[in-house]
């Protein structure tokens, strides 16, 4: 009898020694003379239980983990591969808290399913909304999008739906489809895992998203800090082309959709999306002004649409359940679910994907178990880099569009890294400045002379020089660049700056060795 093993090969996983582990448990076996499938999954998103190996038994799949490779003799020893006790032992996987309190559409095959895997893909429910795309017609595809409130989780929360039927408007003969996976948040992983543990998801998305737009070529720009994603994307995309889901004839529809991964070099402006189009043409990353929109004048000047990796892997569960089911979760604007990324300062990092409405504090506390230090939270920061930073008063927020807006709060791509109370916020806020100096693409002045200047007026604060005069003076700093950037680095650096002024003022006070 064979036996079935999961070893994840997720980067998160490879970290932490996942490799050695798959490679022993193999010798061991093969020591034993036990015949062994081993499967290299995605990672089920519970870094703290990674490597998390899982055995296929009459129950069900059982998990152990985390496990080292010195665990492995033990692990064959207890039986494991009968679902033998152990130290290590967690039960049937599905019944761990972590996993059963969740609410997968987008991650629901994560972890689960073989990535390279067209067969595995399609027996665990795959191109089901494909096959129901190919017998719609172009407008009914872009209606249940529409209907379903999907919206862009890449950063401006724009609805899916109505960027796809400006693009389905246009009369242009040559259109394209574009994903963003340049990945560029501190604290975001979702795209990474998604393309890594279920690339096959996003493959199907974006053929819909060509068939009902009526774009033959699609590109995904990939940043090139992820070899683990760039790997498995090429393995799904050869493997759909073999088995007639991507090409000249998807599905037998005798609709063409030709797919392929472009590799990025390294920016963070290269994650806004006329910057991603500029770099798709093989120029210089660097903003272009809008009007014209991308969907109106995209790559190469033609209509094109520009998506996030969460949202055109959420687009197949969208046809496959209907845009009623996907619509039934949430609150008020914020429909469906969101992939949440638990990083920084947290005991229990990882994904956790819930419908919009959880609260950042059962986030942080339920599912993160608050610090790795120990110490009280004193503040998250949400959405990346640009995002505000948000103190315990706050947490109980929802995780909702409209609701972090109105604590001048944002979500972008539901990235949360924590900070304890030994956290120092003027220097987060100098940190914001510099980054944006740093990444800057230097097409305007506020961005490009102001996040330097900014850098300056918070050393002269910090230095004792003129506190006063030089807090006013960076408020009204982060005032211009709100205001007169062209874009959201230089529009959306004031964000960090002004929540750590406004609910950590304490901080920005002269310090002697600074
Ligand atoms: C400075 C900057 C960086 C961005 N980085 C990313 C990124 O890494 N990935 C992404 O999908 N969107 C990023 N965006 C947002 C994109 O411009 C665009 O709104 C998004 O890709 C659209 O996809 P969506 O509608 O599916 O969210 C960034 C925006 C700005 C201003
Ligand atoms: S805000 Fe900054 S990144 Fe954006 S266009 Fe201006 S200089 Fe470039």
């Amino acid at each position: 009898m064979t036996v079935t093993v999961y070893v994840p090969c997720d980067a998160s996983a490879l970290s932490l020694g996942a490799d050695d582990v798959a490679d022993a448990i193999a010798k061991e076996a093969s020591g034993r003379g036990i015949s062994l499938h081993l499967v290299r999954n995605g990672s089920r998103g519970a870094f703290a239980l990674e490597p998390l190996v899982e055995v296929v038994t009459p129950r069900g799949r059982i998990a152990y983990g985390p496990v080292k490779v010195a665990d492995v003799p033990g692990l064959f020893a207890a039986d494991f591969l009968n679902g033998g006790q152990h130290s290590l032992a967690l039960g049937l996987t599905d019944q761990i808290p972590w996993f059963a309190s969740q609410q997968r559409l987008t991650f629901v095959r994560v972890g689960i399913v073989d990535p390279a895997s067209v067969a595995d893909y399609v027996a665990n429910g795959g191109y089901q909304g494909l096959r129901r795309a190919v017998a719609m017609t172009q407008q009914e595809i872009v209606q249940a999008v529409l209907d379903s409130g999907l919206r862009g989780p890449g950063g401006a929360a724009f609805p899916t739906g109505i960027k796809w039927k400006t693009v389905l408007d246009q009369p242009a003969a040559c259109k394209y489809v574009t994903c963003n996976a340049d990945e560029g948040d501190s604290g975001t992983f979702s795209d990474r895992m998604l393309m890594e543990g279920d690339p096959l998801a996003l493959i199907e998305g974006m053929t819909i998203a060509g068939i009902a737009v009526g774009a033959t070529q699609g590109y995904i720009y990939l940043r090139a800090e992820y070899p683990h994603a760039h790997r498995a994307l090429n393995t799904a995309l050869a493997a759909a082309y073999q088995a007639g889901y991507l090409g000249s004839d998807v599905m037998g529809s005798g609709k063409r959709f030709d797919l392929e991964v472009r590799l990025g070099a390294g920016a963070y402006i290269c994650g806004e999306e006329t910057s991603m189009l500029e770099s798709l043409e093989g120029k210089r990353g660097e903003i272009r002004v809008r009007p014209p929109l991308p969907a109106i004048k995209g790559l190469f000047g033609q209509p094109t649409i520009v998506n996030n990796v969460m949202t055109l892997a959420t687009v197949p569960v969208i046809l496959q359940q209907g845009a009623e089911f996907y619509k039934n979760y949430g609150m008020g604007k914020s429909r469906g679910t969101l992939p949440l990324q638990l990083a920084g300062n947290i005991k229990r990092g990882g994904l956790v994907e819930r419908a919009f409405g959880v609260t950042l504090r059962e986030l942080l506390y339920d599912y993160g178990g608050g610090t790795a230090s120990g110490r009280p939270i004193r503040a998250v920061q949400v959405g990346g880099p640009l995002g505000a930073y948000i103190p315990a008063s706050q947490f109980d927020v929802a995780i909702d569009y409209e609701a972090l807006a109105g604590i001048g709060a944002l979500l972008g791509h539901g990235g949360i890294v924590v900070f304890d109370d030994t956290v120092d916020m003027a220097r987060m806020a100098r940190y914001a400045l510099e980054f944006c100096a740093v990444e800057s693409c230097g097409k305007c002045t506020p961005c490009r002379i102001g996040s330097t200047r900014g850098v300056e007026v918070i050393d002269r604060i910090l230095g004792g020089v003129a506190s006063e005069r030089n807090l006013q003076q960076l408020e009204e700093l982060c005032e211009v660049m709100l205001q007169g950037s062209l874009c959201g680095l230089g529009g959306m650096t004031p964000f960090p700056v002004t929540s750590a002024l406004k609910h950590f003022r304490e901080d920005f006070r002269a310090r002697t060795r600074h």
